[in-house]
């Protein structure tokens, strides 16, 4: 059968159900909501269904209760009653619901929910009630939030949202973060290792990362252009890989905008050194091997230290991981010390190295950005690597 979905006015037709127990009860429901020319025709009805502002007509059917109708449902638990109803509709031109037969239907009922700006219907194609409900009740909750987003949004012009991307997967950005980008104006967003994600943001969207290209923004005019945003009260989302708060400059581009009267919000994301612990399956703690662990930076030669930490996780610096090796080393750190790399995190591609600092040191591993490196004996307590990492990519 091919059903087309179309909205139909039915304010003032005449609906008509036949039949007056659970399923007629339900039908009462959901019209209800759309027009009371309702009339229910049975010998015997529900004593809830006195309590709506319908006809209710306690009889037997016959073809003639149906003449004048717009839309008929035929509700009896009698097969014989049920066909005489569908035959005389037929005849008659008029659409009709069989709810024992879906098949010999003219049209069928969705599942509905509505907000003060939008109504969606649900039908599912191989009429599976229960997921046509899951399905419903999940889009009821999406529009929830798209409402309070709405209210909320007169409030939110002129303001600066600083939102964690997460790791990279897509799958891995919180609910917030999600409807943040659905409600922007503009979204500055820096080198996410799955931009394609954004397309489905009707904002207009800018970069401001550092890899693509030599015209990248520093800092300072990446801070202006927010500003300048939000001044002209848009509603400004800066989309940040992993937290803003971790290695982000989350925290001065806040304090630039706060500097100038702009409110700005911090909306965390899950950091790139959780996401590579839990897709590689390698603890950060564990009981009586680890009870404490550090991140820090392995950027530029510097500004990086060794961590004071059972288990200890640097970000960046790639190039510099051997440096940091060799710093264990000298330090006093047993050449099996354990270390993973982990590459692209929470990716289809994840790569994960797993050795100690004399094998790193023997310099005989392809290092590609981006890493997070976990130096510490939880490394040998890797377990299970998650499975499913990659649900929306369809690629493996
Ligand atoms: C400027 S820092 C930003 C960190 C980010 N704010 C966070 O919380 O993850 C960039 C570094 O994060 C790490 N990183 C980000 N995403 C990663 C991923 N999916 N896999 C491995 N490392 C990642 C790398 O160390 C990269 O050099």
């Amino acid at each position: 059968m091919s059903y087309l979905p179309i909205s139909l006015n039915i304010e003032g037709k005449k609906i008509v159900i036949i039949g007056g127990g659970r399923v007629a009860l339900q039908k009462v429901k959901n019209l209800i909501q759309f027009t009371n020319n309702i009339t229910v025709i049975s010998p015997d009805v529900k004593e809830e269904l006195n309590s709506y502002s319908i006809n209710v007509i306690i009889k037997e059917y016959n073809s003639d209760d149906i003449k004048d109708a717009f839309m008929v449902y035929a509700c009896t638990d009698d097969t014989s009653v049920n066909n005489k109803i569908s035959a005389d509709a037929d005849k008659l031109n008029i659409l009709c619901n069989r709810t024992d037969e879906p098949d010999k239907s003219d049209f069928i009922s969705s599942a509905i929910t509505q907000d003060s700006k939008f109504r969606v219907s649900v039908n599912s194609t191989d009429r599976d009630k229960k997921s046509t409900i899951k399905l419903r009740n999940r889009i009821k909750g999406l529009l929830k939030r798209l409402e309070i987003y709405r209210e909320k949004r007169a409030n939110n012009r002129g303001k600066v949202f600083l939102v964690g991307f997460g790791p990279g997967n897509p799958d891995l950005m919180t609910i917030r973060a999600n409807d943040l980008c659905h409600e922007a104006d503009i979204i500055f967003y820096d080198d996410l290792l799955d931009c394609t994600s954004l397309d489905k943001y009707g904002a207009e969207k800018v970069y401001v990362g550092k890899r693509r290209g030599n015209h990248h923004k520093n800092q300072d005019e990446i801070n202006e252009v927010l500003y300048q945003a939000a001044k002209q009260g848009k509603m400004v989302v800066r989309l940040k890989g992993g937290d803003p708060l971790i290695f982000g400059r989350g925290s001065e581009e806040k304090m630039y905008l706060e500097e100038r009267g702009i409110s700005a919000e911090i909306i965390p994301g899950i950091t790139s050194a959780i996401a590579a612990a839990a897709y590689s399956g390698i603890p950060l703690t564990h009981r009586g091997v680890s009870s404490s662990v550090a991140f820090g930076t392995a950027h530029g030669k510097s500004s990086y230290k060794l961590l004071e930490s059972d288990t200890s996780v640097y970000y960046m610096g790639a190039k510099n991981i051997l440096d940091v090796a060799k710093k264990y080393l000298d330090s006093g750190y047993p050449e099996d010390y354990p270390v993973a790399i982990v590459h692209n995190a929470s990716m289809p591609d994840q790569e994960v190295l797993k050795t100690n600092i004399s094998e790193l040191l023997q310099n005989k591993f392809e290092i590609k950005s981006p890493i997070i490196s976990i130096f510490g004996n939880t490394v040998n307590y890797q377990n299970i690597v998650t499975e499913n990492r990659c649900k929306s990519c369809n690629k493996c």
